[in-house]
């Protein structure tokens, strides 16, 4: 018997956001009732983009209670993991390509205190994760390229997500699927039927003409409804 769904988690990357006023985008995402709020770091190296450090992050902290997690689209991280749990990031995502010694990375994290997750880009397959799968909350499934928002959805990837969620349940493991890049009302319910249950959403929520509060909430019924389909 398949096991329940995992608990639907809406997770805005602040990606689009005025960055003159990131704290109110903070506040102003944390009243719309999101679970947790996203930081895309980029280093223009990894992804063609430069976004934020950690003294960006650390000065948001203390505006909202809501779990901080870091994207790192950085080469090598290892330089990064340390200031980013001290910004108050509780959980930590690292690229499978950006880490030569992926395995190595994530228990680092896991020895700063914070959670270890670890992203695919679309075109790396699953089985790059399958050895690593225990030292980490969460998988972060890509269905863009990463580096910008307002990018399509890669449709493609529902299988791929719909194969991760196979193997986590075979290994009756603990852990969380997120899907980012493309994420709004037209395509949660792929992602979230194929197995996602947190889903990072930028455009879409920013760029809701009814509020961030109705994105939020429309997407979460949307994502729940395709879990149970
Ligand atoms: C890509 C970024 C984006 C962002 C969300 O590197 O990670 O996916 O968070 O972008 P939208 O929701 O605008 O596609």
């Amino acid at each position: 018997m398949s096991p329940a769904p995992r608990s639907v988690e809406i997770a805005p990357s602040v990606l689009p956001a005025d960055f003159a006023n990131l704290g109110d985008a903070c506040v102003e995402l944390e009243k719309a009732g999101v679970d947790r709020i996203q930081w895309d770091v980029m280093d223009g190296n990894f992804v063609p983009n430069l976004t934020f450090g950690a003294d960006v992050i650390a000065s948001c902290r203390p505006l909202v209670e809501v779990p901080f997690e870091a994207h790192l689209m950085v080469t090598e991280p290892t330089w990064i993991l340390d200031t980013m749990v001290e910004a108050g990031c509780r959980l930590l995502i690292v690229h499978a390509e950006a880490c030569r010694h992926l395995h190595s990375t994530l228990g680092r994290i896991r020895d700063l205190g914070a959670a270890a997750a670890v992203a695919l880009n679309p075109a790396t397959p699953v089985e790059a994760v399958e050895h690593v799968l225990d030292l980490v909350e969460m998988v972060l499934v890509m269905t863009v390229n990463p580096g910008f928002g307002g990018q399509a959805y890669i449709p493609t990837m529902e299988p791929k997500i719909a194969q991760l969620r196979r193997l986590v349940v075979e290994r009756g493991l603990d852990v969380d699927i997120e899907v980012d890049g493309g994420i709004g009302p037209a395509t949660i319910a792929g992602a979230a039927a194929a197995g996602a249950n947190v889903l990072v959403a930028g455009s879409s929520l920013f760029r809701d003409p009814e509020g961030k509060a109705h994105a939020v909430t429309e997407l979460r019924e949307l994502a729940t409804r395709a879990q149970g389909a």
